[in-house]
């Protein structure tokens, strides 16, 4: 993997973290890498998560092994011809806990960005585990730079603050911070259609001030997000024409406009 225009380019690389668990760092990756696949770019979808790499659960390639080219390197899977991903998901048992130490993540973190056959990317996404620990350090070490980061927050306190911690974390990296997704930010009842703010509200905003920042879009809670996470049916593939599928299409819209990208569709 390479930032010079040879074998191996990667014109952008962003890091997907949160701070906090669970507030949907890995929905987010899947279907943003899969919303800027489905315009034309290539796209490389990395899961440093070592010990949670839900992103093959979520993309349905749990059951499916990697297997290695010719000269030894991991071939990734390729999704819907231009998503390729790269999951320790898809290489351990289902079900069986990872027992590794620092250095034994970062070993397989490094193989990630060295030892696939990416090809060339034009945008790679990296998802992340919570906090800011060995995987972080080790993803940021093995790829030398990054091109921006994607903090993502429910809008309670709790999550923000934890969030807050990503952020600067990425300040010290000194790396730019593209903008928040505050998930899970309301819930409109199906039948009243009622807006709910079962998380509280604003908190987005509040972080995105404090780390002088823009907050890229608020993604309601839809128990489609269940059904597509654990069918492993990414939005932008398999729920098209949907409210959710324009949330992330808007993402990835305002991610590539940051990067200095045209839409590519049509
Ligand atoms: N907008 C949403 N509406 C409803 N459910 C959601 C939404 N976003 C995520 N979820 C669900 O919330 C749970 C946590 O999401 P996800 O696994 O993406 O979080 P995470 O931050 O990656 O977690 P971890 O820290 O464990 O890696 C999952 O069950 C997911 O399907
Ligand atoms: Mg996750």
């Amino acid at each position: 993997m390479s930032t010079e225009k040879e074998e191996g380019y990667v014109k952008h690389k962003l890091l997907v973290l949160s701070g906090k668990g669970g507030v949907g760092k890995t929905t987010v990756s899947v279907n943003l890498a899969a919303a800027l696949a489905l315009q034309g770019y290539r796209v490389g979808l990395m899961d440093v998560d070592i010990h949670g790499p839900n992103v093959a659960k979520m993309l349905g390639l749990e059951e499916k092994v990697h297997i290695a080219s010719e000269d030894g390197k991991i071939i990734p899977h390729t999704l819907f011809q231009s998503l390729k991903v790269i999951s320790l998901g898809s290489f351990v048992p289902k079900g069986k806990p990872i027992i590794w130490r620092g250095p034994l993540k970062n070993k397989t973190i490094e193989q990630f960005v060295d030892d696939v056959e990416w090809g060339d990317l034009d945008v790679l996404v990296v998802d992340t585990p919570p906090g800011t620990g060995d995987e972080h350090l080790g993803i940021m070490q093995a790829l030398g730079s990054i091109d921006g980061a994607i903090l993502v927050t429910t809008p309670q306190t709790v999550s923000k603050d934890d969030a807050k911690r990503a952020g600067e974390f990425v300040k010290v990296m000194e790396s730019r911070i593209l903008g928040i997704v505050e998930n899970m930010s309301y819930f409109v009842c199906p039948t009243c259609k009622t807006v709910h703010y079962l998380f509280g509200k604003d908190g987005g905003q509040i972080l995105a001030d404090e780390l002088e920042t823009v907050v890229l879009t608020k993604i309601p809670q839809d128990p489609m997000m269940i059904v597509s996470g654990d069918a492993g049916k990414p939005v932008p593939f398999f729920f098209r024409e949907t409210a959710m599928e324009k949330h992330f299409y808007e993402l990835s819209e305002k991610i590539l406009a940051l990067l200095g990208e045209g839409s590519r569709e049509g």
